[in-house]
């Protein structure tokens, strides 16, 4: 299969397009990602001279680049990362998301269909359902209610996949997935950042109470989940993805101090994220049944793993801490991305 990623230097689409290359299978993985302050190539260098991957600097709201990229490459199919994805800034500034997740995944699914792609994965979440109270699990009929600006957004594009199916009968598939965790996640999101700072000896800041829960769910099993749906999900279904791992996320933190072996005192209770959902957990029970997927990494060793990666990998998130990655780009891409080797011959 020729497959469009989008978002592939952003932690889930990375650690997708390290799958698809190990996988072997494929005949060409093309990556469009803009390197916003979230993508990041060091992510993707151990595959960077394979011959049936190509990266390509660019917008997905770029609608000519996204129509020559399907038609140049003979695209069969298109796997959607590419979003802004972090919801305390879409608190601060909502605008970006509304233009990059809904307006972007419109002209991808446009210019998808006039290529006749033959099948466009949106990787949705979990946020599209809100919030839950103590009880109960999202399922696919749980009703829509986005709280965040992001999660909004995120339901805005996730419904516009939808109309593409019921309108257009393109076939589209689409998964929403609970919280990830794993190498490559930029340390602005709860973990990443809980280990960083730990290791630095700076404060942990936990939202309101710290018991919010959310559903972890190790990224390489996610990316398993999103191509047993490339390969094998019905047009327009839609699947729920997660790790029937509920946690606090004080209980969290303290797994992740004690693993460090550093002081539960560095744990600092700040001012609580506005409209903060209290609980995420997730009925799986549909991708299981139907495509034979079910998580194959326990939280102890998956947080193990991770947070001696993030050990292993000292320079990867300090050089992002330091903002000297971004000078980087600037340098490397400020003619326009000389990194594009090209269309396939
Ligand atoms: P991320 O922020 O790490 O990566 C996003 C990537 O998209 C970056 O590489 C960025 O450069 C790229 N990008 C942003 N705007 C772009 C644009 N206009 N054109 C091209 N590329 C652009 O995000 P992530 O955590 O890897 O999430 C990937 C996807 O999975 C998102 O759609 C997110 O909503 C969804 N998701 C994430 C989680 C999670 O726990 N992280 C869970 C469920 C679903
Ligand atoms: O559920 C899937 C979603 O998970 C994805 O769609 C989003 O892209 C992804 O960012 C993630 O959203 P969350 O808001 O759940 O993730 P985050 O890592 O930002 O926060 C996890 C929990 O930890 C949440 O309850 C807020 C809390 N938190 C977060 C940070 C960054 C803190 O208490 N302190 C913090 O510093």
């Amino acid at each position: 299969m020729r497959i469009l990623v989008t978002g592939g230097a952003g932690f889930i689409g990375s650690n997708y397009v390290h799958q698809l290359l190990a996988d072997g299978d494929d005949e060409r993985v093309v990556n469009l990602d803009l390197l916003t302050y979230a993508g990041n190539l060091a992510n993707l260098e151990a595959v960077a001279d394979d011959g049936r991957y190509r990266f390509v600097r660019g917008d997905i709201r770029d609608r000519e680049l996204v129509r020559g990229l399907l038609t140049d490459e003979r695209i069969d199919a298109v796997v959607h990362f590419a979003a802004e994805s972090h919801v305390d800034r879409s608190v601060e500034g909502p605008e970006v998301f509304v233009s990059t997740n809904v307006l972007g995944t419109e002209i991808l699914l446009e210019e998808a269909r006039g290529a006749g792609v033959g099948r466009f994965v949106m990787v949705s979440t979990d946020e599209v359902y809100g919030s839950l109270g103590e009880t109960g699990l999202f399922t696919e009929q749980t009703p829509l209610a986005p709280n965040s600006p992001y999660a909004a957004s995120k339901a805005a594009a996730d419904l516009l996949c939808r109309a593409f199916h019921h309108t257009f009968d393109f076939p589209v598939l689409v998964t929403r997935c609970s919280n990830n965790y794993g190498p490559y996640q930029f340390p602005e999101k709860l973990i990443p950042l809980m280990i960083a700072n730990a290791l630095e000896d700076k404060p942990l800041p936990v939202y309101g109470d710290g018991l919010n829960v959310r559903d972890w769910l190790y990224v390489g099993d996610h990316c398993r989940a999103v191509d047993r749906v490339l390969r094998a999900g019905r047009p327009g279904g839609i699947y729920n993805v997660g790790g029937c791992n509920e946690m606090k996320n004080l209980e969290l933190v303290e797994i992740i101090v004690d693993r460090l072996g550093k002081s539960r005192d560095l744990i600092t209770f700040v001012e609580d994220r506005p409209g903060h959902d209290r609980r995420y957990a997730i009925d799986a029970e549909l991708i299981m049944s139907e495509l034979d997927w079910a998580p194959t990494v326990d939280f102890a060793s998956g947080i193990d793993h991770t947070v001696q990666w993030y050990l292993d990998n000292r320079a990867w998130w300090e050089t992002i801490r330091s903002g000297a990655y971004r000078d980087y780009y600037d340098q490397m891409y400020g003619d326009g991305g000389r990194h594009d080797a090209g269309p396939a011959t």
